[in-house]
């Protein structure tokens, strides 16, 4: 159940803590994850967003600490994905006299979702305001950051952003804001939330972020992680970057192999790019995971991807890593494919076409290697990590 934390006079978060969560469809949340949802007492009560499903009971407990839920006047729905509005119908059998707010497209998601035949909405658009007695919400549409219906939700009173899933991580703990907790960890997970869920609208990440700028801020408070109070500044700097997936100067080996030649191959590539200005990380997918992997590829300037080849394919690693990046639309990225092959091709080749199917800009044709790498195939995989480390820093500007 939620700790209810308190944000400012009468203003608390009330929502779940989901310890063990580790599968967010596909999603690997190793620091487990958070559904925040904010219950303003004033004299209309309202909730700014609800949690999943299995956890509308815990919610009301701790909303119920805090108020009647039957006095509940409004409930925000900033967003009508199932982490967040799921346990609407159990929770407004608890709240009968709840208004539920959101934009029409909410409204349109919500009904796909749920039978609201009898729920109540006040339906808002960006730049309508609701007196909830001494504070007022402000509401901004923020289409496909990430879904259709996204809205922000800002208290100019308090200097509040309820900011939905933009500036989120899936990181449970009991401490929830930004200052009492390991902050490199939180910026950790939060580039993995932002290039797992937000990296294909990075457009749409850049309007919101000039729109957030226009307004006077004391507190983020996203529907998932930590509430950032202190270190306001460098997230909506890292924001800023991974919105146009600004390259650092770092190159990414990413491989599956069979039987190790490939791992060779990608080992002599790691070794070319080492130098002291360029981060370099060797990263086998099935020891690292895709849910990692896209974070990394998210501030990298090069990426080298290298499969082995089975039964005429690439690796189902290496399709699955590809698969899953394509649809996040990661841009601007430089790199090259290799790997390795005996009776039948096809492993290298079709990472190739995958990279150019995301329109890396790609150095070489596939680097390959038949059985086991000869050394002179070891030497121009050095040779090459060496121009990848190169052109990272290049494209760095360094
Ligand atoms: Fe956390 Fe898009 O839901």
């Amino acid at each position: 159940m939620g700790v209810n934390i308190k944000l400012a006079e009468n203003i608390y978060e009330v929502g779940y803590i989901d310890w063990t969560v580790r599968d967010f469809h596909s999603y690997v949340t190793d620091r487990g994850a958070t559904y925040n949802s904010y219950l303003v007492l004033d004299e209309k009560i309202t909730l700014i967003d609800t949690v999943k499903a299995p956890y509308w009971q815990e919610l009301l407990r701790s909303v119920s600490a805090l108020a009647d839920p039957a006095k509940v006047a409004y409930i925000v729905c900033n967003h009508a994905e199932p982490d967040h509005a799921g346990a609407l119908p159990q929770i407004l059998k608890a709240m009968p006299n709840a208004t539920i707010v959101c934009d029409t497209k909410c409204r349109d998601i919500l009904a796909g979702y749920h039978d609201i035949s009898d729920w109540k909405f006040l339906i808002v658009k960006t730049g309508d305001t609701l007196s909830l007695g001494k504070r007022s919400l402000h509401f901004i549409e923020t289409p496909m950051v990430h879904w259709p219906d996204s809205m922000l939700t800002y208290m100019p009173e308090e200097k509040i952003l309820f900011s939905m899933d933009a500036f989120g991580q899936h990181y449970a703990s009991s401490s929830k804001f930004d200052d009492l907790v390991p902050i490199e960890q939180v910026m950790e997970e939060a580039q993995i939330y932002y290039a797992n869920i937000v990296m294909p609208y990075g457009p749409q990440v850049k309007k919101t972020l000039a729109l957030a700028a226009g307004l006077d801020i004391r507190l983020i408070a996203p529907a998932h992680g930590v509430i950032w109070r202190k270190h306001l500044g460098r997230i909506i700097e890292a924001y800023k970057d991974w919105s146009i997936c600004k390259p650092k100067a770092k190159v990414s080996v990413i491989y599956d192999s069979m039987w190790e030649s490939t791992a060779q191959m990608a080992r002599e590539i790691y070794e070319g790019a080492c130098r002291d200005e360029v981060e370099v990380k060797l990263l086998r997918i099935r020891s690292v995971g895709n849910t990692r992997l896209v974070a990394e590829v998210l501030d990298s300037a090069c990426v080298a991807f290298g499969s082995a080849t089975l039964n005429q394919c690439m690796m189902p690693a290496m399709s699955s890593l590809l698969t899953y990046l394509r649809g996040l639309r990661p841009t601007g990225k430089t790199g090259f494919a290799f790997g390795s092959y005996g009776w039948g091709k096809g492993g290298p080749e079709e990472v190739h076409e995958q990279m150019q199917a995301m329109k890396f800009d790609v150095l070489r044709e596939p680097l390959k290697s038949k059985w086991r790498p000869e050394a002179a195939c070891l030497s121009e995989c050095r040779k090459t990590g060496a121009l990848l480390a190169e052109k990272a820093l290049e494209l760095a500007g360094r």
